[in-house]
This record gives C-alpha cells, sequence and structure tokens, in this order.
C-alpha cells in the first residue's frame, strides 16, 4: 500500500473555448501523506483553483473540458470513477472547502440542517443524531453557544463564523482529505489567522490531512507541512515548509517569497515583474522564462522537469539546478535593487 492517501500524476486540465485550448493543468504532480498539510501556493491565475477542482471531479464533466492524468485515492483513480462513485466520495472521505462560505451554505436553512445533511446522506445517520453531531461539529470549530447557533440561518453568522460554519460541515463525516480553497481570502486578516489555527487544531486533533491552496505564501510558512509551487499549470517547486522558506531553489519562488512580508524578514518587498504566460499560448520552454533574473538559452528552448535537489524530497523545475550550476553568486545574487529610495 502506497505511503499516500492521494497521489496525483500527470494530472491535465484542459478547456477547450473559442479563443483555442486553455491548458488551467497541464501535468501537475502531487503527493499527500495522511495527516499532513500540504499548501498549494502561486499567483492569481496559475491553475491551483482548477487542480482542487479537477481532483474533486467538479471539472471535467462537459466536453469542452479535458481532463487525463491520474488521482489515486488510497490507491483508487478517482479520474475513472463514475459520478455516482464520486458522489460517495466527496463529502464523505475528501470534502472541499471554498473561499465563499456562500458557495457551501445555503440561505433558506438553518447552518444546523445542512451540516446534518451530510452524516444523514453519507452515514445514514437518524435526524435526531445528526443534529446531535451538527451541534458538536460548531462546538469542535469555535462556535459560541453551538445549541443555539445551530438553529440559526447563514446571515445571523459573521464572515468568519459562516467559514467555520463550513468547516464543521466539511469535518462532519470525518474525512481524511479537506481541500480547502483559500479558505481565508475573504475574512480579515484576524480573523484569517484564527480560521488557520483551527485548520492545523482541526488537524492535529482528527488526522485529517488537508490540501491548502493559496496565493499567499505568508499564509503558509507557521501551517504546512510541505508547500508545492504552482506557476502557469505546473508545479515548479516543492519540499517541506523548510525548503521551501529557508532553501528556495526556484528563481519564482524566490521572487514569490521576496514579494510577501514574513516575521523576520525586514528587506523591502520586491514584486516579481511581468506577467505570467497566456495560458493558450504557452512558451516552449520554461514558463517562468520571460520574467526569470537568470534566464539563459535553454531556458527558452526546452521545459525543465521536476528533479531531486541535494535534499531527498525537495524537487525543483529549473535549468539551473539540471546543469548543477555551483556559482553560488549566481543562485543567492541579491534580487536587483530598484534605484529610487523613499
Ligand atoms: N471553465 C473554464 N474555461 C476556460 N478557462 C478556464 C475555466 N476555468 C478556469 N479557467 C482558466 O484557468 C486558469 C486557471 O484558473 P484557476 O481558477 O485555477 O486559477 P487560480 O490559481 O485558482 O487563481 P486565483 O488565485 O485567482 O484563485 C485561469 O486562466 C482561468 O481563466
Ligand atoms: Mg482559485
Amino acid at each position: 500500500m502506497s505511503e499516500y492517501i492521494m497521489e496525483v500524476n500527470d494530472l491535465k486540465t484542459h478547456f477547450h473555448t473559442k479563443q483555442g485550448i486553455v491548458k488551467a493543468v497541464d501535468g501537475v504532480n502531487l503527493r499527500i501523506k495522511p495527516g499532513e498539510i500540504l499548501a498549494v501556493v502561486g499567483e492569481s491565475g496559475c491553475g491551483k483553483s482548477v487542480t482542487s477542482q479537477s481532483i474533486m471531479r467538479i471539472v471535467g464533466q462537459k466536453k469542452s473540458e479535458q481532463l487525463s492524468g491520474e488521482v489515486f485515492y488510497h490507491g483508487e483513480d478517482l479520474l475513472q470513477k463514475t459520478e455516482a462513485e464520486m458522489r460517495k466520495i466527496r463529502g464523505k472521505h475528501i470534502s472541499m472547502v471554498f473561499q465563499d462560505p456562500m458557495t457551501s451554505l445555503n440561505p433558506a436553512y438553518n447552518v444546523g440542517t445542512q451540516i446534518a445533511e451530510m452524516p444523514q446522506i453519507h452515514e445514514n445517520k437518524p435526524k435526531k443524531a445528526a443534529w446531535q453531531r451538527a451541534v458538536e461539529m460548531l462546538k469542535k470549530v469555535g462556535i459560541p453557544s453551538p445549541d443555539k447557533r445551530a438553529s440559526q440561518y447563514p446571515h445571523q453568522y459573521s464572515g468568519g463564523m459562516r467559514q467555520r460554519g463550513v468547516i464543521a460541515m466539511s469535518l462532519s463525516c470525518d474525512p481524511d482529505l479537506i481541500i480547502a480553497d483559500e479558505p481565508t481570502t475573504a475574512l480579515d486578516v484576524t480573523i484569517q489567522a484564527q480560521v488557520l489555527d483551527l485548520l492545523r487544531r482541526l488537524r492535529d486533533e482528527t488526522g485529517t490531512a488537508i490540501m491548502l491552496v493559496t496565493h499567499d505564501l505568508g499564509v503558509v510558512a507557521e501551517l504546512c507541512d510541505r508547500v508545492a509551487v504552482m506557476y502557469a499549470g505546473k508545479i515548479v517547486e516543492e519540499g517541506t515548509s523548510e525548503d521551501i522558506f529557508d532553501r528556495p531553489k526556484h528563481p519564482y519562488t524566490q521572487g514569490l517569497l521576496h514579494s510577501v512580508p514574513r516575521p523576520g524578514h525586514a528587506e523591502r518587498l520586491q514584486p516579481i515583474e511581468g506577467q505570467p504566460p497566456s495560458l493558450h499560448d504557452l512558451p516552449e520552454g520554461c514558463r517562468f522564462a520571460d520574467r526569470c533574473p537568470f534566464v539563459m538559452e535553454q531556458c527558452r528552448n526546452e521545459q525543465p522537469d521536476l528533479l531531486t535537489t541535494e535534499t531527498p524530497g525537495h524537487t525543483v523545475a529549473c535549468w539551473l539546478e539540471k546543469e548543477g550550476v555551483e556559482d553560488d553568486n549566481r543562485r543567492t545574487r541579491p534580487r536587483q535593487q530598484p534605484e529610487e529610495t523613499f
């Protein structure tokens, strides 16, 4: 049996549009161990949400949405499952938390009823026992007076409480994997930190693995065991939090780290210049080449594969790694500082 609960191999999601084929996900590989928190990070539009939705088979149903590759969950390929089989997996074994809690909550029903529905459907729990479970889950996610709150409607909850409610719903059937797509992006900073703390506590208590999708590298350092960095439909670097934050290899990862405020790093923030390539007109070589401060000729002609670095488990798709460029100046050269000073 594999040590992973999920193994995504060469996942591709291509959308056929009037403008051409949009390669939103284009050969993604991911691995998640039981109880692990994996962050998938990258700029807006790089394919993070489409990756999550493809794993859950929320996309890929229409003729214009072409899905390929493998998504092994406990050794079974989800891409080969029928829709009826997927319905049994979603919510029960793998659940999803979206950015906007109102995607998951129906304004017409009280929150308790909506959470209770999950164990009723998936575990045939009688109504009363399912309601008890809902109250218990609300308590677990830190909602005060859960008995009373369960009978209230989503509009009676604050934004942060609604997201806690959705997390309670996602936990109600004791899944072994939660895919949380920007679960805190719509919340203000203090509440964001509380919800992230909650996710970590729940993982510690329940042992559920979490795939946390975010464009904000700043939020993941403390929370995640592993980080996968995504760029233009591909994973360009993957490793433990320490690998990614202390010894990033890919110039894109280095650029991301320079562009977000981080505790203990006082240097001036430097956004990565330029834009990612269009997903329906991708370059032949490395997709980051146009923005890369270390670009070489080879980078423009050939796409680099993910290679293991000197640290086992830390992989990077960059020709600098392949070429074994040992010129430390090159690797650690500070990114050019802008000339003007304030
Ligand atoms: N149904 C669709 N048809 C065509 N293109 C699509 C479709 N869904 C998504 N895309 C495109 O796929 C790309 C990846 O989108 P995705 O939503 O996965 O990005 P993301 O990394 O989640 O970004 P964000 O951080 O903004 O949420 C985008 O360019 C988007 O426009
Ligand atoms: Mg998204």
